[in-house]
């Protein structure tokens, strides 16, 4: 039996800080307020002439060099992202070409902020089935063109950024499992309401903003995050004390901590980023993912739960031994 095995992680952070305190001086909110309310003290945000697929491009760059292979290797590209650079083509073709591949498949996925689940999921059945041997995987977003700066119930939680990781066929699983759901009868809490093609002249005028219900939002992820990581475990037989790390998805340090308490996960083993990057949707678990390898708090052997939930609304979560 063919598994896939996590062999490389990266990402890749905009250089612009913007901090509660620049945000005072935007709206009328305070650094006290947003920092106990979501745990967050600062977020990235792209440079205006910088777009998703350029994210994308350094953080799979690094990826890439982790898993020590050649881009030529790669024979699957699946990009998670809101945010794509163009209508068409898929970012991931775009990013497809600046790496030099020519010739694999490489398609966009959307669910948001779960994104990177449901392509960690779509990759994890490419390699299963053999139609794929190496896949990067990335989840890439440019959240901060989709808000509304002027909105301070929307405009402190989100951020930019972007994680990859290299997914390759091996005899031991990597991958343990994947589990992905949906209900589009929550589509309205949580949305940019204007599209291709819908109100697309209010995407014309730079209207194409994020509008949430955000106490029904929050309810739902800690409902959905909580409830995935019993069927996560459950699937593989698992108990949560062999757990080693969590990766939640970034939106809010309280509903990370709601999270961890029902799961009864000790916060010492949840991975938090989000006082950092904020919400960065698709790209919050990989970018997380990436700095716990690097600063070697993931170890080889160990199990990590990652989780994502996000509009539609959409959940997902993988199981992977490093
Ligand atoms: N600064 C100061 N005051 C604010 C701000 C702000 N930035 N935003 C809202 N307020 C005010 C409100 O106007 C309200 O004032 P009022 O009582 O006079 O009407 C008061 O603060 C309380 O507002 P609530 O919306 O009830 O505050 P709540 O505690 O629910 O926190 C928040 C709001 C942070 C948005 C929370 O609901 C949340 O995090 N929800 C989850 C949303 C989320 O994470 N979305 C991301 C995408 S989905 C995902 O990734 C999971």
């Amino acid at each position: 039996m063919t598994f896939s095995r996590v062999i490389g992680t990266g990402s890749y952070l905009p250089e612009k800080r913007l901090t509660n305190s620049d945000l005072e001086r935007m709206v009328d909110t305070n650094d006290e307020w947003i920092r106990i309310r979501t745990g967050i003290c600062e977020r990235r945000i792209a440079a205006d002439d910088q777009f998703t697929c350029d994210l994308a491009e350094q953080a799979s760059l690094k990826a890439i060099e982790a898993a020590g292979i050649n881009n030529s290797d790669i024979d699957l590209i699946i990009v998670a992202t809101t945010t794509a650079d163009q209508v068409f083509p898929s970012t991931a073709c775009l990013l497809q070409h600046r790496l030099g591949i020519e010739g694999p498949p490489a398609f966009d996925v959307q669910a948001v902020c779960a994104g990177f689940m449901f392509a960690l999921d779509v990759a994890d059945k490419f390699i299963k089935t053999g139609s794929a041997r190496c896949a990067l995987v990335v989840g890439a977003e440019t959240f901060s063109r989709i808000i509304d700066w002027t909105d301070r119930r929307t405009c402190i939680l989100f951020g930019d950024g972007a994680g990859a990781v290299v997914l390759k066929a091996d005899n031991e699983p990597g991958v343990l499992s994947t589990h992905i759901h949906s209900d589009g009868k929550y589509k309205d809490l949580l949305c940019v309401p204007v599209g291709v093609s819908k109100n697309y002249n209010l995407v014309h005028q730079g209207q194409a903003y994020t509008t949430m219900e955000g106490g029904e939002v929050f309810r739902w992820a800690v409902t959905a995050m909580s409830d995935i990581i019993d069927e996560t475990l459950l699937a593989n037989n698992m108990s949560k004390e062999e757990i080693d790390w969590l990766i939640p998805h970034q939106a809010n340090i309280r509903i990370i901590n709601a999270v961890g308490k029902r799961a009864k996960i000790p916060s010492e083993k949840v991975i938090v980023t989000v006082d950092r990057h904020g919400n960065t949707s698709a790209a919050s678990v990989p970018l997380a993912l990436d700095e716990a390898v690097r600063d070697g708090r993931i170890k080889p052997g160990e199990h990590i739960l990652l989780e994502g939930f996000g509009g539609g609304f959409s959940w997902g979560s993988a199981l992977i031994r490093m």
